[in-house]
């Protein structure tokens, strides 16, 4: 399995990420064949109850965070869907969140966590902010999403450090560190597009980056426990 560092990957010509993302861990979770897999199927047993709280928040959290990050899409498609370059840009972030969730949605159950009680709270509210994003204009919409990547994208990253508390000998934990790892590298990708496509020249960037972030920050504590 190929995995990189963020550093890396940022810095890495777009063969390479295109190679990387060709040995996706998500692809062995979306492969029907692998359903008994180990990695994919199991789940360690005789965690300590520090290690059971530690994988429990993580994989609410990051459901609920892919789920969310569904419905920003999906709001954002509701109002710039019509226009053609918007579209593809938004559509081919959106097609990797809808297999973010899928992954994550195996990894609920494979691990027997409980979902998030605010499942539908953060469908609504991710809808609202991308589409409310979106009518403030493209620019916007881009900086909502280099906002909220930016957040995700390093949420991931500090997760990877937690996980290290993880049995890494049990090949579900070493799948979901390549998991993590693979996701990351997905939202600063997301990151890059976003800037690409002039994030900074919404109007207010400053104002509406932090509190999109602070929202997301405060959606993240909520989500571990609820
Ligand atoms: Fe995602
Ligand atoms: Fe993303």
């Amino acid at each position: 399995m190929l995995t990189c560092t963020r550093t890396q990957w940022r810095n890495a010509p777009l063969a390479y990420r295109c190679l990387w993302n060709h040995a996706a861990a998500s692809s062995t979770y979306l492969d029907t064949t692998q359903a008994l897999n180990p990695a994919v199927h199991d789940t360690p047993d005789h965690l300590r109850a520090s290690q059971f709280d530690l994988l429990d928040k993580a994989l609410r959290v990051d459901q609920a965070g892919e789920v969310a990050a569904n419905w920003i899409y999906r709001g954002q498609m509701s109002v710039l869907g019509r226009d053609s370059s918007s579209k593809s840009i938004i559509q081919s972030m959106w097609e990797q969140e809808k297999k973010h969730l899928a992954v994550m949605n195996k990894l609920q159950i494979q691990h027997r966590i409980r979902p998030t009680a605010l499942w539908e709270v953060a469908k609504i509210a991710g809808f609202a902010l991308g589409a409310c994003t979106a009518l403030l204009g493209r620019e916007a919409a881009m900086a909502c999403t280099e906002a909220v990547e930016t957040v995700i994208g390093e949420h991931y990253d500090d997760q990877l450090k937690e996980m290290e508390f993880l049995p890494g000998s049990h090949p579900s934990i070493s799948m979901l560190d390549n998991l993590v790892r693979e996701f990351r590298d997905d939202e600063l990708e997301h990151l890059d597009i976003a800037i690409e496509n002039h994030s900074q020249r919404a109007p207010g960037h400053a104002l509406l980056s932090a509190a999109v972030a602070s929202g997301c920050e405060a959606a993240i504590a909520i989500c571990k426990v609820i």
